[in-house]
């Protein structure tokens, strides 16, 4: 008697987790982190991203993130884009993580294509990519709490359902 009692205790709170989980995932909880790729809250990641971005970043993108100059919307003399911020005056919180990710492993003219012209060069053969992953997550960590729920949502709203 003592057995089953205990059983339909372990049985109950099984069901209690999983309606949990479930009420979880309808609040909002998953919802947050669809389309997240940057591990921007892993302080690990961060703190070699923040070595990565230094190393192989800062040259261009300023080493309080601020960009290569401070009109970087007008292309320079040879018509191409300066190196925009990666703070929060910057768009590079405009763009979902695969974007990002996609624009750091393979440079920019790739990911435009048409003939377009860029000096953001890829890294996918220079950095790894977890290492691409964590000089991005150091890029996030740095925005203010607003710009990081907005870039969440902007993650979320780029996925595509299929169902
Ligand atoms: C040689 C200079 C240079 C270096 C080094 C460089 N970048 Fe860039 N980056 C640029 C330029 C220039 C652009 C703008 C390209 C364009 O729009 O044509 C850019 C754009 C970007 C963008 C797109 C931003 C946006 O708002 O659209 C990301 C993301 C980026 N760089 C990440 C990185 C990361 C991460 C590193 C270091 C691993 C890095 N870059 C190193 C020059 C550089």
């Amino acid at each position: 008697m003592r057995r089953i009692a205990t059983i339909a205790v372990v049985a109950t709170a099984g069901a209690a987790g999983a309606a949990g989980l479930a009420a979880w995932a309808m609040s909002g909880g998953q919802q947050k982190r669809l389309g997240q790729l940057i591990p921007y809250e892993d302080a690990q990641a961060v703190a070699l991203g923040e070595a990565i971005y230094a190393d192989h970043c800062a040259a261009c993108h300023g080493a309080e993130l601020e960009g290569q100059v401070p009109d970087w919307r007008s292309p320079d003399a040879a018509g191409l884009l300066p190196a925009p911020p990666h703070d929060e005056t910057g768009h590079t919180w405009h763009h979902a993580d695969a974007l990002l990710i996609d624009i750091t492993t393979r440079g920019t003219e790739a990911v435009v294509g048409r003939g377009y012209r860029s000096n953001m060069m890829g890294f996918g053969d220079v950095l790894t990519e977890d290492e691409i992953l964590a000089a991005l997550a150091f890029i996030k960590s740095t925005w203010p709490g607003e710009v990081v729920e907005i870039h969440n949502r902007i993650n979320a709203d780029s996925v595509t359902f299929s169902n």
